[in-house]
């Protein structure tokens, strides 16, 4: 038996199962959690067998633990490029795993004492398709969710939201107006809110209504996040989902062993300049696994940085200019106080002392690799749930700037820029974001709010 897993098989009482199924959404940002809660689970003492789509497959050799079933998708090689794009390939993603998966899964219950095994799938909020057919097999499922509490109360106000007016959004000057039904928030910082289509507003009305109905009839509802970070958003959810059992069990990445389910290569020289640096003097750059820009950002961005004066590390993915690169004259305007590299070890970097900001897009897993590397945030969200993530870093955790809105100009950059990392207010700032680092660190201790979670979400499991 694996250290700290529960023994429940006491004398007279069935053997429970132990084998659990998951299902990610082939995206880095959904992969990195899954693969979070799988390590989890399986220090617990689960088996793990992961069924994965063949599009962003996982590389089975970095996790000799755990069993892999490809499921073929006939889904093209490219990462969709427009917010549209992604909606769409997240229901083809559905639509084409459906049949497969089903005869894979089939074949693994038909299998001897698999069904005294198997206990249950974990699979992404997202693939209610999935949810459907493993349901439909008698398999339990529980869905993990990798936004945030108050993102998926977002999601259940959708049709009220839509039903009183305030999406889809009618003109520019609604946009700053407060969402009462879900406070902080405003308009734009609604999912949807900048749809520029009834197209693209019907495709991400669909996709919440069907997370909606995953979580609400599966078994167990996991969400990366803790009490002491969304309170009263994690209460009013599970008010909201009556039945439901949540599991708040995050920071997942400090939780869990060391996930090695990137994508791509981390070049981790990095972590070799930044012991270099002195303490808190760097910023942090990385938009994430999706999230795109248009050249002219990344120029103004590039410059703004470049008139800062500040020391900084540019995790720049390929492909998120679309094939611009930084302008000419930006290497040598930043000689020797600035590094990029195309994908940084990012959890890593964020809990390394020489960091002192952090420019992101506001995905969750960055936002949560942030607040527990207790680094201040610059937020320039792009789509989905990082509007609403950027409005709670600068307004509800005030640990951050949300640079949201418009075109990016370099004088805005500078001038955020030196906010964040400088003076009384950038501080003010990291003070706040150390004492969030201090809230994530005691959730996951003995006796924390998410490792008292993960005991349940364990005993839940095993009693399904
Ligand atoms: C998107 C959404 O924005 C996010 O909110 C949702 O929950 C998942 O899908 P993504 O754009 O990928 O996610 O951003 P984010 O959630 O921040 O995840 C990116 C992951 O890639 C993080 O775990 C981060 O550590 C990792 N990463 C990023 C690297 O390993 N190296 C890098 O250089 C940049």
């Amino acid at each position: 038996m694996a250290p700290g897993e529960a023994n429940t098989a006491t004398a007279g009482a069935p053997a429970r199962r132990r084998r659990v199924l998951l299902f990610p959404l082939p995206y880095q940002g959904h992969i990195n959690p899954m693969f979070q809660l799988a390590g989890l689970l399986h220090a617990r003492g689960f088996a793990v067998t992961v069924f994965h789509a063949r599009f962003n497959a996982p590389d089975p050799s970095r996790h000799p633990a755990y069993g892999f079933v490809p499921v073929p998708d006939g889904l093209p090689a490219g990462t969709p490029e427009t917010v549209a794009a992604t909606m769409e390939h997240i229901l083809a993603v559905n639509t084409s795993c459906e049949a497969p998966f089903r005869e894979r899964l089939a074949a693994l219950l038909a299998a001897p004492g698999a069904r005294d095994e198997v206990a249950c799938l974990v699979a992404d909020a997202h693939l209610l398709a999935l949810v459907r057919v493993a349901r439909r097999l008698g398999v339990p499922t529980l869905v993990l969710r990798t936004g945030s509490a108050a993102c998926f109360r977002n999601f259940l106000a959708n049709p009220v939201l839509c039903e009183k007016g305030y999406l889809p959004v009618g003109a520019e000057s609604q946009l700053d107006a407060p969402v009462r039904e879900l406070l902080p928030y405003r308009v734009r910082d609604l999912m949807g809110a900048n749809s520029r289509s009834r197209h693209e507003h019907e495709l991400m009305c669909e996709l919440l209504s069907r997370a909606v109905e995953a979580v609400r009839s599966s078994a167990g509802f996991v969400l990366n996040t803790f009490d002491a970070l969304e309170a009263d958003d994690l209460a009013a959810t599970r008010r909201d989902l009556a039945g439901v059992p949540v599991f708040d069990v995050g920071p997942l990445h400090k939780l869990s062993p060391a996930s090695s389910s990137s994508l791509l290569q981390q070049d981790r020289s990095c972590l070799h300049w930044l012991d270099a640096q002195a303490p808190a003097s760097v910023l942090y750059i990385s938009f994430g696994s999706l999230a795109s820009m248009s050249g002219e950002d990344l120029a103004e961005a590039a410059w703004g940085v470049a008139n800062s004066g500040q020391p900084f590390l540019w995790a720049l993915r390929p492909g998120l200019a679309r094939g611009a690169a930084l302008p000419d004259g930006f290497a040598a305007a930043t000689g020797g106080r600035g590094l990029v590299v195309g994908w940084a070890p990012q959890e890593e970097v964020l809990a390394h002392g020489a960091v002192g900001g952090f420019w992101t897009h506001g995905g969750w897993n960055s936002a949560m690799e942030g607040a527990c590397g207790g680094v201040p945030m610059l937020c320039r969200p792009c789509f989905g749930d990082q509007m609403g993530n950027a409005r709670h870093v600068e307004h509800v955790w005030r640990a951050g700037i949300a640079l949201d809105g418009g075109v990016l100009e370099r004088g805005a950059v500078e001038a955020a820029v030196r906010r964040l990392m400088r003076g009384e207010e950038g501080e003010g700032m990291r003070g706040r974001a150390r004492e969030l680092r201090s809230r994530a660190a005691a959730a996951v201790a003995d006796g924390g709010s998410s490792r008292l979670c993960v005991d349940k979400l364990v005993n839940h499991i095993l009693w399904l």
